[in-house]
């Protein structure tokens, strides 16, 4: 059956509102029609990601329709030739003005923001190269080891290699802090903020499903997601417990390893999920910078002498960020100092204790990465 890609994507847009984002809306419409062809899901997502990413553009247009067609032009003519839309365009209409007050607004930033996102798979340790030749238009990253780029249409979950759990869907900045944080076979870690386990997964991986993980995370569904993920990937090391991020931890163990994937602003995702620039205010950063000061310091007495305390957010203002790193070397200078981050990518210092990545850096989201080694 030949279905209307872009009516299905203009039901989405309807559906799309405050309490809805449009990746829920997306889901929500996209299982109801039976047989869509992967091809076509793409194109809807696609669709609708366009329109929010050139949503201030939009405005003058009247209608679901018109404004869509409009999004799909002005993003034709932009991927073709980034010089279209004017760098004062972008720096008026790419991104909430308060931005501005929060982070480095960067004319490589907003370019980044408004190009396609990438799709970048991990593969399982060792394996990467294998798996990008297995599967068709992918690329081994040479930025990162088991990074892949999928340019594929490919329903990639339907693939044997994925329900084989040969690879997860991760973005490659979300992949470098798992590199970063460089856990032993045969140590303990906790992965305080596991969520759904993008990071547990790979962490186990590094681990070589050797040792003692624990996963834990505020919202109980998201770990019942993560123990299936971890059955398809055969992840045997890891336990997962509820922590609500207050003073009482779930375990007394002393970790070799923390790590705090702590929830944020999420400004680091705003090019593959731009309908946030229009809802993220900046209060929400205000809350969320405490809520990482707070999980940082409820966590930092359970890391042994010796062992490592990771901090990542996918964000970049700086209250989120330096500013967190520096409320933990203020209180703990006593036990903790900062630990350097090996140059696992290309730029930057060769080591440092903290790390920025835009998303123009790797192609990927954008990541703030701090380390800190407990004093022995
Ligand atoms: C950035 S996400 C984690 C993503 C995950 N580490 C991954 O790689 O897939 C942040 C997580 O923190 C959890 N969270 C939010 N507030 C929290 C709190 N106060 N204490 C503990 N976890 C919290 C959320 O439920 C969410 O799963």
């Amino acid at each position: 059956m030949i279905h209307d890609v872009q009516a299905i994507a203009a039901e989405v847009i309807r559906k799309t509102g405050k309490d809805k984002p449009a990746d829920a809306a997306l889901r929500e419409v996209l299982k109801q029609i039976k047989d869509l062809a992967p091809f076509d899901a793409t194109e809807i997502a696609k669709t609708v990601f366009l329109y929010y990413r050139w949503h201030v553009w939009l405005r003058e247009e009247r209608g679901v329709e018109n404004k869509m067609r409009l999004a799909i032009r002005m993003n034709q003519r932009f991927q073709a030739n980034n010089a279209s839309v004017t760098l004062a365009e972008l720096r008026e209409k790419a991104v909430p003005a308060w931005t501005a007050a929060e982070m480095d607004v960067t004319d490589e930033w907003l370019l980044s923001l408004q190009r396609e996102p990438k799709l970048w798979l991990r593969a399982k340790r060792g394996t990467g190269g294998a798996l990008a030749r297995t599967l068709f238009a992918a690329d081994a990253s040479p930025l990162l080891p088991e990074a892949i780029l999928y340019r594929g249409e490919e329903d990639l979950f339907k693939t044997p290699e994925f329900h084989a759990g040969e690879f997860e869907i991760q973005d490659i900045a979300s992949q470098l802090v798992g590199q970063l944080c460089a856990p032993q076979p045969g140590e303990t870690w906790w992965d305080t903020c596991a969520g759904e386990g993008g990071k547990t997964l790979h962490l186990s991986d590094l681990m070589q499903n050797k040792g003692m993980l624990w996963a834990s995370d505020r919202a109980e569904w998201r770990l019942t997601k993560l123990k299936r993920r971890a059955g398809r990937a055969k992840v045997f090391n890891y336990r997962s417990a509820h922590w609500d991020g207050g003073s009482k931890l779930p375990t007394k163990t002393k970790f070799d390893g923390v790590l705090v994937d702590a929830p944020c602003s999420g400004i680091g995702t705003w090019q593959r999920n731009p309908q946030a620039r229009w809802t993220t205010v900046p209060n929400d950063v205000r809350e969320l910078a405490a809520i990482q000061k707070k999980l940082l310091t409820h966590v930092a007495p359970s890391v042994k002498p010796g062992g490592k305390l990771l901090f990542s957010v996918c964000t970049l203002t700086r209250a989120e960020t330096t500013e967190v790193a520096a409320d933990f070397n203020a209180k703990f200078a006593a036990e903790f100092e900062p630990m350097d981050l090996p140059a696992t990518v290309s730029g930057g210092p060769p080591t440092a204790a903290t790390k920025t990545i835009w998303p123009q850096d790797l192609d990927g989201n954008g990541m703030f990465i701090a380390g800190w080694r407990r004093k022995k």
